[in-house]
């Protein structure tokens, strides 16, 4: 179906589009087989095109039938591809219309006008509009839409303020212009949960959350989540919302967590549907931070919106900042900070570090769908940190406020964003703009000396070359430290170093005696950080740093450095790491959230990229086996202490899904595996028994599925929950979690078999794989069984979904680091899947990028 030899775009190719759309003009005319589009574009050239104007024009278009095209009125007859389509137009201003047939019944791959469970909707970033009608689908052209709808359904919707809505027609107007990836259709039987809101400026703006019937008693928190995120936006940027209508529609069909469409957000309904019996804490989290994102894109994406797609960190990497900024406020600061600097670990530094390692910017890319990653979104959020931590707070907002005041109604790029730095802080930034252009994760280390009252401190950076970077250059660097004497007293307060040069050394002078430094507090750059410090230096850090995420990555090297005396040494677990970790669990000063994170080891995947880092073949078995030993180690060391702090912390209230319940549920679910592990499962079956609420009940499934006969507790929990597709989604993923590694193949490949499992549902999909692909030592268990199962699978789903096949195929990305047994495996898996006919263009670019050169 796919050209033989996939094309690979340039960025540095980019060249305006020839012409201007000034509006357009949709009808649809729903049918499940059979809808059909009109369009109506007025095109006039644009003076931005410097070359010699075409006297032809493309559109793209993909699984579209042309039904008849005419311009300024007059019948024409376009060339089409599988791509799009070439006709012949007059110089100067002229009108393009079309006619169009689509099948959104048979799209599966949930791109463009599709259906889920009878409702249509849509999905069109980043190419998907292509696919409902021809359009120049490029997001630096921008229009004013206008959109009919007819179709028997009682809720029809589009994006911008309603012209006239009602039953089975309805007309829509979206004043503000927008690429056509911000596009949205939503028809079907859907019932609202409507709330208002009053901008700053006294605008009152109407609010749905349109759900299925039967879904409304779950849509309370997502709406306080907008409105809390409407609030934040106009505090902290001055953002105001700007239109009288603001819509989210939940779907059960969809690829990703959700998207920003113009008034018309369209979420995963994962992603937004919530109520205590269903969701966990770290549910209601998550929604809350992905309401907030797809919200505050209306200005960081919408009004301005990127240029071309390597742009894409523009408007992800801006917001996934403004959203992590928006959960600090919420919740807590310092837990946010390690909650997201471990993920980044688990998910940005594979990738970094791996054959899909591409900079922030990409320059070049086969299916955009395939750069919607941890680099773009997360390291690109982290470019945003380092860039305020360099210029200050205040200096930060004038510049964005520069951004928006310049740029709202643009399609930009990364030097537009960098231009308004530069300017209203007067600083050069050349060498900050490599964290943009630069693939891999710089590796720092430091010598320590110290001399009478000074301390030296020399830093090296080195980033290893990588297809995408062969030469890397030295980064500039915001090192945030701060020194603490050994009695316990702050040296020196948080102060910023710039480190610019491959080594560079810093003096601090006038100590009183030799301090430890705490380096890279708050995690101020996405580093390797490589500082030896003995575990008593680690220890006081532990105990004694004023920074909080300093604190907590003392105690994760002290982990770290126990695991692998465990793993490389045959160690018992290091008891001075066990008792320290104990001491900050029972620390009554410190919040439950923090220490239920303090409680913990780095986990299997993180101790693989470590053990490959220092040259050694990590083995998952061994790695697994650490994890057991230390779990043992911990249940010892706490003994009676886990019964108290489960009876201390246990929450009497009614449920809130808050920071502070949140972390006492998070505290005392940590010793209840701890009290599942050396007295069985009596606790965890009265908690499952007697659980109001959904984080409660899992977690005690979890442990009776790990220590107990879960048999029952299983049958009841699908009894009870049956009929709720996404907590049936936990059912099958938790399943494949808790399974021993021997066991994690085949307990997938049972569960693929459940009535109730539904590879066309990626939700459904992810559960199953995602767990697989997550849980280490089962997935890289020496039989291969679950490479194979997972490539078995991934050839089914790809003719359907190609973009969630892609996906889940980096879970193959870290093949090299294992031993040769391990690597033919997995290689022999990804020739399967590189042979089956038809492989999707998104699948096949994964494979081959991982396989390498
Ligand atoms: N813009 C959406 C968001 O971050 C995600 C769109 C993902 N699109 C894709 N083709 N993967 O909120
Ligand atoms: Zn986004």
């Amino acid at each position: 179906m796919r050209d033989a030899a996939p094309k690979t775009i340039y960025l540095a190719d980019y060249t305006p589009y020839p012409w201007t759309v000034e509006s357009v003009d949709l009808h649809f005319t729903l049918d499940p087989h059979a809808t059909r589009v009109r369009s109506v574009l007025r095109l006039v050239p644009n003076p931005a095109h410097d070359q010699e104007h075409p006297d032809s024009m493309f559109l793209h278009g993909e699984q579209v039938k042309l039904i008849q095209a005419r311009i300024d009125g007059i019948p024409c007859d376009p060339v089409v591809t599988d791509e799009g389509l070439t006709v012949g137009v007059p110089d100067g201003p002229f009108t393009w219309e079309s006619e169009v047939e689509i099948d959104p019944a048979n799209n599966t791959a949930l791109e463009g006008l599709y259906m889920s469970n009878g409702m249509y909707c849509t999905q069109c970033e980043a190419e998907g509009f292509r696919k409902i009608t021809f359009y120049p689908d490029r997001p630096d052209v921008m229009s004013v839409f206008t959109v009919t709808i007819d179709g028997p359904h009682p809720v029809l919707l589009s994006n911008g303020n309603p012209v006239k809505t009602g039953e089975n027609h309805a007309e829509w107007h979206d004043p503000w212009p927008k690429p056509a990836y911000l596009f949205a259709l939503v028809a079907g039987d859907l019932v609202s949960h409507h709330d208002t809101f009053t901008t700053m400026n006294g605008r009152g703006v109407d609010l749905n959350l349109y759900v299925r019937p039967g879904d409304q008693g779950k849509c309370a928190f997502g709406m306080q989540a907008l409105k809390a995120s409407m609030t934040w936006d106009e505090q902290v940027y001055g953002r105001e919302y700007d239109l009288d209508l603001f819509n989210i529609v939940a779907v059960d069909d969809f690829n990703m967590g959700a998207m920003e469409n113009k008034g018309l957000n369209i979420f995963n309904s994962s992603a937004v549907l919530a109520s205590p019996e269903t969701s966990t804490d770290m549910n209601f989290e998550r929604i809350e931070a992905i309401i907030a994102h797809e919200y505050f894109h209306n200005w960081t994406g919408n009004r301005i919106t990127c240029r071309d797609w390597f742009q894409l960190c523009l408007k992800e990497g801006l917001t996934v900042y403004r959203d992590s900024q928006f959960t600090s406020d919420m919740r807590s600061a310092p837990v946010k900070r390690i909650s997201d600097v471990i993920d980044l670990r688990a998910r940005q530094f594979p990738e970094d570090q791996g054959p899909l390692a591409h900079p922030v910017r990409p320059e070049s890319f086969q299916e955009i769908n395939n750069f919607y990653t941890a680099t773009v979104y997360e390291k690109g959020a982290e470019v945003i940190g380092m860039l305020k931590t360099l210029v200050g707070d205040d200096a930060y907002h004038k510049a964005v406020e520069l951004y928006f005041d310049r740029h709202d109604g643009q399609a930009c790029t990364i030097e537009d964003w960098l231009a308004v730095f530069a300017e209203t802080t007067g600083r050069d930034l050349t060498q900050f703009k490599r964290w943009y252009s630069q693939a891999g994760t710089p590796r720092l280390s430091v010598e320590e000396s110290f001399e009478l009252d000074t301390l030296t401190l020399t830093f090296t950076q080195h980033t290893p070359p990588s297809a995408a970077t062969p030469a890397p250059q030295p980064q500039l660097i915001p090192i945030a430290l701060g020194l603490i004497y050994p009695d316990g007293r702050e040296a020196l307060a948080t102060q910023v170093l710039e480190m610019t040069k491959e080594t560079q050394s810093f003096r601090f002078t006038g100590l009183e005696d030799q301090p430890v430094a705490s380096i890279l507090r708050g995690f101020s750059a996405p580093v390797v950080l490589k500082h030896d410090l003995s575990q008593a230096d680690r220890r006081l850090l532990l105990t004694q740093d004023t920074d909080p995420f300093n604190r907590w990555e003392a105690g994760n090297m002290l982990g770290r450095e126990a695991m692998l005396a465990m793993i490389c040494e045959g160690a018992a677990a290091d008891p001075a790491f066990l008792t320290a970790i104990k001491d900050i669990a029972m620390d009554e000063t410190l919040d439950p959230a923090f220490r239920a994170l303090m409680i913990g080891w780095p986990g299997a995947a993180e101790l693989a990229t470590v053990l490959h880092e220092a040259g050694t073949t990590p083995d998952p078995e061994a790695l697994y086996n650490a994890g057991e030993q230390m779990r043992d180690a911990m249940a010892e060391t706490f003994g009676d202490a886990a019964a108290d702090l489960y009876a201390r912390y246990s929450v009497k209230h009614p449920y809130q899904p808050n920071a502070d319940q949140s972390g006492k549920r998070a505290l005392t679910n940590a010793m209840l595996a701890f009290i599942s592990h050396h007295s069985g499962t009596a606790t965890a079956q009265e908690q499952f028994d007697t659980a109001d609420n959904m984080t409660q009940q899992i977690s005690a499934l979890g442990q009776i599925l790990r220590h107990g006969d879960a048999g029952p507790a299983l049958a009841a929990f699908y009894d009870q929950w049956r009929e709720d597709r996404l907590v049936m989604d936990k059912w099958f993923g938790l399943q494949v979690s808790a399974a021993k590694p021997q066991d994690a193949a085949a307990t997938a490949q049972r569960l693929t078999e459940h009535p109730d499992f539904n590879h066309k549902n990626p939700n459904r999909f992810r559960a199953v794989f995602g767990s697989l692909t997550a849980h280490h030592a089962g997935f890289h268990h020496a039989s291969g069984a679950a490479y194979t199962l997972l490539a078995d699978w991934l050839i089914t789903l790809d003719p359907l979904n190609p973009q969630t096949t892609a996906r889940m195929c980096s879970a193959f990305q870290t093949w090299k680091r294992y031993g040769a047994d391990r690597q033919a495996k997995i290689l022999a898996e990804i020739d399967r899947i590189l042979a089956a006919p038809n492989l999707s263009r998104d699948t096949t670019e994964m494979l081959t990028r991982i396989k390498g050169a």
